[in-house]
């Protein structure tokens, strides 16, 4: 059972981001980009004009978790200049479905978050329209914050769904992830984690990717979802 290591760039030196983009190129599967707007969450970072510079940039593809108002308008905009995976927040789009369609049509993966205080089943029935669920395990804004390990039944519900329909969607989760709660994330369903803190604020941002992805392997081949 394959699976990924996006790690956040929030918490990089934004004063050498491609820089710290490509230390960890080779280690990392994709490059999470995390957009703020300072409307639908309370932070502001980057925006279009900076991710498409990335993406010309950076070898490893992006992986852009949007936390903006109206993605609707916004969110198809990413994977025209060149996003592989475009992920919106459920909270933040009028009609989820056609912005999920309107991603795959310019030519990205379309994932789907969902803020702690989401409930999953209101939108259960959007799962084959999307390439990846984003379950948050923070609220989203700011990276360093506490794990919060009472979005696991989501996760795991997101995987018995995705088993049940035999689909491909990869299920995300984002805040928090680090040595001490990747194996959870793992053990419910989880397959792509993103971390921030976790790789970016120690000496060897390659080596800690390397050690989430060999506790992750371990708790997946555990887990009561992967397949033997
Ligand atoms: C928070 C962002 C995360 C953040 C995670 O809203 O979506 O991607 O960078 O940071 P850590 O891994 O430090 O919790
Ligand atoms: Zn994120």
């Amino acid at each position: 059972m394959g699976l990924r290591i996006s790690p956040s760039i929030l918490s990089s030196d934004f004063g050498h981001l491609v820089a710290e983009c490509e230390r960890v190129a080779g280690a990392a599967d994709w490059l999470h980009v995390d957009v703020m707007d300072n409307h639908f969450v309370p932070n502001l970072t980057i925006g279009p004009v900076v991710v498409e510079a990335l993406v010309k940039q950076v070898t490893t593809p992006i992986d852009c978790h949007l936390m903006i108002s109206d993605a609707d308008k916004w969110a198809p905009g990413y994977a025209e200049i060149g996003a592989k995976s475009v992920t919106f927040h459920v909270e933040a789009a009028t009609n989820p479905r056609q912005v999920a369609r309107d991603i795959r049509s310019k030519g990205a993966r379309a994932g789907m978050a969902i803020k702690p205080g989401t409930r999953l089943e209101d939108y259960e029935d959007l799962f084959p329209e999307l390439d990846m669920i984003l379950i948050m395990t923070v609220e989203p804004g700011f990276g360093g914050q506490s794990f919060m390990a009472d979005q696991m039944p989501k996760v795991r519900r997101s995987r018995e769904i995705i088993r049940d329909l035999k689909l491909d969607t990869w299920i995300q989760v984002d805040g928090g992830v680090a040595g001490a709660t990747i194996a959870e994330c793992a053990d419910a369903g989880a397959d792509t984690f993103v971390a921030g803190s976790a790789v970016y604020n120690t000496p060897d941002p390659v080596q800690a990717i390397a050690d989430l992805r060999a506790t992750a392997q371990s708790a997946t081949d555990a887990s009561w979802w992967c397949a033997h």
